[in-house]
C-alpha cells in the first residue's frame, strides 16, 4: 500500500511498538499524529497531542484538525498498560480504573472520534486495535489486562460485523502483535513469581532470544497492512505473516 497520502494517528508513540510504527509510517511518507503523555519523535511530518488517555474527559476534549485531503486515514490504538500484576483481590480501585480506561475505553472513544472526523468522502478509514493473545488466554495476576484486551477484541469484532453489513464507515482489525522486546516485557519480568505463576516462561523468552523486536513487528504490520483488513476474520496475529 502507498502511504504517501495517508494520515496515521497512533497512540503511545514515545516507545515500544507505537514508536516503531510511527517511525515506520514516516519512512513510508505518511503524516503521523501521535497521542500520549510524552513525545520522542522529531520529524517534519510528525505532530503530537500530549494526553493522558486513561482520563476519558481528556479524550472528549481532544480535537483532531487536519487540513490536507488524505486518501486514507488510519487510527492505530496501540497505547496500553499491564497494570499491577497481582491477584484481582489485591488490586486497588484506582489501578483497575486506569487499566480499564486506557486499554478498553480509550480505544473505543478514539474510534468514535475518528469515525466522526470530517474528511474527503472517498477517503478510506482503517482502525487497527492492538490486542493481545492475553485476550484469549487467562493468566493469573493479569485479570485487568486479559479482560480489557478481551473486551477490545469483542468491540473490534462487533464493528467488523457492522462494516461487513455496510453499517460502519471503516475497516477494522484486532491485531495480536506477538511477544515483543519492549518496556512492557521488562515490566513483566520484573514481577514476583508469587504474583504471576508464568513468570519463568517470560524470563525464558528473553533468555532464549524468542522476543521479536518492535521494529521487526512494525515492518510486518506495515508491509502487510491492507492484507490484515482483507481477511474475513475480525482478529489476526502477526504470527500469520512471518
Ligand atoms: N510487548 C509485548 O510483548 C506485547 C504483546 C502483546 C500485546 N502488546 C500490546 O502492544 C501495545 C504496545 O505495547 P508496548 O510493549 O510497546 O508497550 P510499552 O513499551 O510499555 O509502551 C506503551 C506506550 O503506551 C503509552 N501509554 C502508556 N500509558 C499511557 C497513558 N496513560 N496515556 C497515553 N499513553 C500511554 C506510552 O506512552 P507515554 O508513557 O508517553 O504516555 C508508551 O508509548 C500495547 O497495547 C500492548 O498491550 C504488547
Amino acid at each position: 500500500m502507498d502511504f504517501s497520502n495517508s494520515l496515521v494517528i497512533i497512540s503511545g508513540t514515545s516507545r515500544g511498538l507505537g514508536n516503531s510504527l510511527a517511525n515506520g509510517f514516516l519512512k513510508e511518507g505518511a503524516d503521523v499524529h501521535g497521542l500520549g503523555r510524552s513525545s520522542t519523535i522529531e520529524h517534519p511530518n510528525y505532530s503530537h497531542s500530549s494526553i493522558d488517555l486513561s482520563v476519558p474527559e481528556n479524550i472528549s476534549k481532544l480535537e483532531f484538525e487536519f487540513e490536507k485531503e488524505y486518501e486514507s486515514l488510519i487510527l492505530i490504538n496501540n497505547a496500553g498498560r499491564l497494570g499491577k500484576v497481582a491477584s484481582f483481590k489485591d488490586l486497588e480501585e484506582e489501578g483497575i480504573i486506569q487499566t480499564a480506561n486506557l486499554n478498553f475505553l480509550a480505544p473505543i472513544l478514539l474510534t468514535k472520534k475518528f469515525l466522526d472526523l470530517d474528511c474527503n468522502r472517498s477517503a478510506q478509514k482503517y482502525v487497527m486495535n492492538i490486542g493481545s493473545g492475553a485476550a484469549y488466554n487467562e493468566y493469573d495476576g493479569w485479570s485487568m489486562y486479559c479482560s480489557t484486551k478481551a473486551g477490545l477484541s469483542m468491540f473490534s469484532r462487533t464493528v467488523h460485523l457492522e462494516s461487513k453489513m455496510g453499517k460502519a464507515n471503516c475497516k477494522i482489525v484486532d491485531l495480536s502483535p506477538g511477544i515483543i522486546d519492549t518496556g512492557m516485557q521488562d515490566e513483566i519480568r520484573s514481577r514476583k513469581a508469587s504474583d504471576f505463576s508464568q513468570l519463568e516462561r517470560f524470563v525464558e523468552y528473553k533468555q532464549n532470544g524468542d522476543l521479536q523486536s518492535a521494529d521487526y513487528t512494525s515492518e510486518l504490520i506495515i508491509s502487510n497492512f491492507e492484507g490484515l483488513f482483507k481477511k474475513e476474520s475480525f482478529s489476526d496475529s502477526v504470527r500469520n505473516y512471518k
